[in-house]
């Protein structure tokens, strides 16, 4: 029998996808439907004073309104991980805790009533002074609440800084970033008696389903949500959406199915997204290059609505040995939309700022960049002093410089023109913390020889599906086609959702363990495999993903434009599952992070507080014409600590390419660009 993991595979699901038979949340029919379209609020803070819905409930096929006044009462005790989650609690009172907070729904027969109506339903405000300009030193931050990411003290940082020959200091900004997947959020809910059903798009429908059984007072098992097809969610979806708890408050009003779907700019709005940052990095370095002391301070913004933490300094705990190290993290709350995670969150931020500053020391120094990392290359954590589970940082780096051609590099800046154009090239290194969590998996052997497995996974379209048919097929001893997967519903059994790098490694723990169970009772009957204690949350263990990202761009120096011209990344994600999907999945991630660099940049208006860019046409994403050829390949890796020896590919992508390409445009101008993203005016000043 030959393995099926490590086979680039295409996706199992990619010719019904290719041919439309494939159905996201939208698509799905559902007999009955109504739909609701939610009104925003246009203010950032302030208190709803009155919707006027004699207004709009004559209007064509007009169901009516939901608002606070008669929306159904939420359980307050809702929340995720760090407690109760107030952006949970829609429609509940007037108050309005930022511009984008949902006030109304308007629900008609058709999606067309629906939005007229929802257009023209007058909302008058009570408008109070609202806060929305972020600076780290604004006189309401405070330490950031830690379940990860905790500050860290290690030996004496102000006394090693002194020593230092080369000491670089300086501060690093991210603006507002946007998850922007490609599929709007849409969920549709109906009540079947006590049962609430839906069909959502969003990235752990077993959590999700929690929390709305929690919100609306029902048992677990009477909440039943299905994510059959999702387009992208980047974080976004992680979340019970506002389309999901509207949807289901809908349905219960009006005794029929609802379907709410979230437009461009609201899903902007009112969804969530990545919190600016601004960052302190302060380097101490011997004149040989060896590091004493890294300082990374990171403060974010947050909502008072919402607990979260932008673990930016994470990384700076895991990749350089240096005799002292400080982090803190701080937050900083605004009257804004709550931040949440986002395509390599804490990392993608906080790498921009550490990868940047170790450049301006090799630049300081005068050595190779790519020289000052493998001088600095720890033995076993730097903070913890725990030896790390698997460690190809320095594979990454060398190989990849080998494949760029990085030692035929002049390292001085602003050497290399072509016509009007300057060039340059840079690098960053990078890790992504790696673990699985407890999910469980039933299998059932067949009477016709094939194998039910039933996990409540979710595929984002990263290739989940054909990554864990893989797995269940291998574990079984059987050929793929003899793999029936069953995912994308929370009524199978507890399972951690499509984020934090951790779909397949997680979902397969449960599969393999499942299939051990099955094969011992001689792959007869069903089985059920729970994954308790959790590999994710031991605490001592140094277990990451590495990877080295390099750019080439060229500047024009005339516009400020910058084009990224070559982009290449070696990774260390232990074994590869599917090499197909896997280096689609960080190509991904490294686009992400060559829009992070250049375009995307959530704005707001200072008056009134409202994001004016909540568009496609006002936010900026790389489209085909802004990348390049990208190469990206896998060192040998093994994860001993994780089942199949997998850590996953899902976010480390997006972390480090940002800080290789201002590293290049360094390298090009001769400018450091320490605020993304890197703009054309930032780049003429
Ligand atoms: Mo991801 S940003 O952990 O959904």
């Amino acid at each position: 029998m030959k393995n099926a993991v490590g086979v680039a595979q295409p996706r199992v699901e990619g010719r019904a996808k290719v041919t439309g038979a494939a159905r996201y949340a939208a698509d799905v029919p559902v007999p009955g439907l109504a739909f609701g379209v939610v009104v925003l609020s246009t203010v950032s803070r302030g208190r709803v004073l009155d919707v006027d819905v004699s207004a709009v409930q004559d209007m064509a096929g007009v169901l009516g309104v939901i608002d606070h006044r008669n929306a159904p009462r939420l359980d307050p005790a809702a929340g995720g991980f760090f407690g109760p989650d107030g952006q949970l609690q829609l429609l509940q009172d007037e108050v309005i805790p930022f511009a984008g907070r949902p006030v109304a729904l308007v629900v008609a027969e058709t999606l067309e009533q629906a939005r007229t109506a929802a257009e023209a339903l007058p909302v008058t405000y009570d408008e109070e002074p609202h806060d929305t300009a972020f600076s780290a030193d604004h006189p309401a931050s405070r330490p950031a609440v830690t379940i990860f990411d905790e500050p860290v003290d290690v030996g004496d940082v102000e006394a090693e800084l002194a020593a230092s020959s080369v000491v670089v200091e300086e501060r690093y900004r991210t603006p507002e970033e946007h998850c922007s997947a490609m599929e709007p959020h849409s969920a549709t809910a109906w009540w079947e008696g006590e049962r609430l059903e839906a069909i959502d798009s969003d990235q752990a429908p077993f959590s999700i389903a929690r929390t709305l059984a929690t919100l609306f007072s029902l048992s677990p098992d009477l909440v039943h949500v299905r994510t059959e097809h999702v387009g992208g969610g980047f974080g976004s979806k992680g979340l019970c959406g506002p389309q999901l708890i509207l949807a289901a408050m809908a349905a219960l009003l009006f005794g029929r199915p609802v379907r709410v779907t979230l437009t461009r700019p609201q899903v902007f709005l009112a969804t969530a997204m990545r919190p600016a940052t601004d960052q302190l990095v302060r380097i101490g370095a011997d004149a040989d290059g060896r590091l004493r002391a890294i300082h990374h301070e990171a403060a974010f913004e947050i909502s008072p609505l919402v607990e979260y933490l932008e673990g930016c300094t994470e990384l700076t705990k895991t990749l350089y040995a240096a005799r002292a190290i400080r982090t803190r993290l701080s937050a900083v709350p605004l009257d804004i939309l709550p931040p949440y995670s986002m395509r390599g969150p804490g990392a993608a931020p906080g790498s921009f700022a550490l990868e940047s500053a170790m450049d301006e020391v090799a630049e300081r120094l005068g050595v190779d960049p790519l020289e000052l990392r493998l001088r600095n290359e720890p033995v076993t954590g730097p903070v913890s002093g725990l030896p790390f589970s698997s460690r190809n940082l320095v594979a990454c780096l060398r190989e990849g410089a080998r494949r760029f051609g990085w030692d035929t590099r002049d390292h001085r800046p602003r050497r290399r023109r072509e016509g009007a154009l300057l060039t340059g090239t840079g690098l960053a290194a990078t890790s992504f913390s790696a673990g699985a969590f407890p999910s469980s998996a039933t299998i059932t052997a067949e009477p016709d020889g094939t194998f039910t497995v039933a996990i409540g996974a979710t595929d984002l379209g990263t290739g989940a599906r054909t990554a864990l048919t893989a797995i269940a097929a291998d574990a079984l001893a059987v050929g793929t086609e003899r793999i029936r997967l069953r995912i994308s519903d929370s009524g199978l059994g507890p399972a951690w959702g499509a984020g934090g790098s951790r779909g397949t490694t997680s979902w397969g723990w449960a599969i393999i363990e499942a299939a051990e169970k099955l094969r011992a009772q001689g792959c007869r009957g069903t089985v059920t495999a729970d994954t308790t204690g959790s590999l994710g949350g031991l605490p001592a263990r140094e277990r990451h993903s590495f990877s080295a990202v390099f750019a080439e761009v060229t500047v024009d120096p005339m516009t400020g434009e910058v084009r990224v011209r070559r982009l290449l990344g070696m990774f260390a994600v232990g074994r590869v599952v599917n090499p197909l999907m896997a280096r689609s999945q960080v190509v991904g991630g490294m686009i992400g992070g060559l829009s992070m660099a250049l375009h995307e940049e959530g704005l707001r208006d200072p008056v009134s507080g409202r994001h004016v860019n909540a568009d496609f046409a006002g936010y900026h994403i790389a489209a085909h014409a802004d990348v390049p050829d990208i190469e990206a390949d896998f060192v040998p890796d093994h994860e001993p600590g994780i089942p199949m020896g997998v850590k996953g590919a899902g976010e480390i992508g997006n972390v480090g390419t940002a800080a290789a390409i201002a590293n290049a445009v360094w390298h090009a101008t001769g400018v450091r660009q320490r605020s993304l993203p890197i703009r054309l005016d930032r780049v003429l000043e």
